[in-house]
């Protein structure tokens, strides 16, 4: 793969080729936090527009791990914020000797744009495109659920029932989700309001759940891509579609994960994002394994070594 910038462009096959490397890359880091040759003479520039906290981290870690260089790009410290464009942003790296750009961008498909441009000759990986595709978490997603449900490796996700739920529309992880899962041999439904999640057939989380999913996905609600509150009051959110501990102890078999960051209180209550079930923490630790097989592969081709 030259460029990962949805997971719209992996196979099935493909995809648990990653995830069975990523769960190789896992083993070796809870062995020994040593690194490896790979991207040895490679230069790694995080490119965000946009904050983060777990993917620009986890992606540098992974970098580093496997040798490259790493430069982290700010663009509210670079010259973007005295009006650079992405061109001449992309063209400046390009000129430094940039090898992967990792971005992510407000803007929706601003990903696909630099990997079809003549801007640079970089590899290119989505860490998030505006509300259009999350490719790393939604394989992170799907690395945690095969290590919770116990599934080895060479498998996918057969028969699993999978409720995301919340701010569907706003949300790249749920659309990076959607075209992955299945072709794991998940099955995904949406619940939400009405605002959120459109053709919803539930009128509240209760009813989702007498479906008795597999995995519950809680998402954020990302009040900064709204120009108008979509939601009456936070409070009857959380009382209609908020993971509370009632509802925790209605699906005790069921894996619980979100992505982060979270609104406590919100979508998740404290006791189910600390509950036994949740795999939180656990997708946070799979970012870095997932990061390192996509970079491993991006460079070294599906059969690459670590
Ligand atoms: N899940 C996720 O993308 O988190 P960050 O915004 O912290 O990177």
């Amino acid at each position: 793969m030259r460029h990962l910038l949805s997971t719209n462009q992996l196979d099935g096959p493909q995809a648990i080729a990653l995830l069975d490397k990523a769960a190789e890359m896992s083993k070796l880091n809870s062995e020994s936090s040593r690194k490896f040759p790979t991207l040895q003479g490679k230069t790694v520039v995080t490119l965000f527009f946009e904050n983060s906290t777990r993917t620009r981290i986890s992606f540098e870690l992974a970098a580093k791990r496997l040798s490259a260089d790493v430069i982290n790009f700010s663009a509210e410290t670079s010259a973007v914020s005295k009006g650079e464009n992405l061109k001449d942003t992309a063209q400046t790296l390009e000129a430094l000797g940039a090898d992967a750009l990792i971005m992510r961008h407000p803007s929706s498909g601003a990903a696909y744009s630099l990997a079809n441009s003549d801007w640079t000759t970089a590899k290119i990986i989505n860490a998030g495109d505006g509300t259009n595709q999350h490719p790393t978490q939604a394989l992170l997603d799907a690395l945690t659920m095969r290590e919770g449900f116990e599934i080895g490796s060479g498998q996918g996700l057969k028969g699993k029932k999978v409720l995301i739920v919340g701010d569907i529309v706003h949300s790249r992880v749920a659309r990076s989700n959607l075209d992955l899962l299945p072709k794991l041999g998940a099955e995904v439904e949406f619940a939400g309001p009405g605002s959120f999640a459109p053709g919803s057939k539930y009128s509240d989380l209760d009813e989702a759940l007498e479906a008795a999913p597999d995995a519950i996905m809680m998402l954020r609600v990302q009040k900064e891509r709204m120009n108008q509150p979509l939601i009456p009051s936070d409070k009857e959110y959380a009382k209609l579609w908020g993971l509370t501990e009632p509802r925790v102890k209605r699906i005790p078999n069921s894996l619980i994960l979100h992505p982060g960051p979270m609104n406590r209180g919100l979508e998740i209550s404290s006791y189910a994002a600390e509950s036994e079930k949740s795999l939180v923490l656990q997708q946070v630790k799979n970012g870095l394994a997932v990061r390192m097989a996509v970079l491993a592969n991006i460079f070294g081709g599906d059969d690459a070594a670590i």
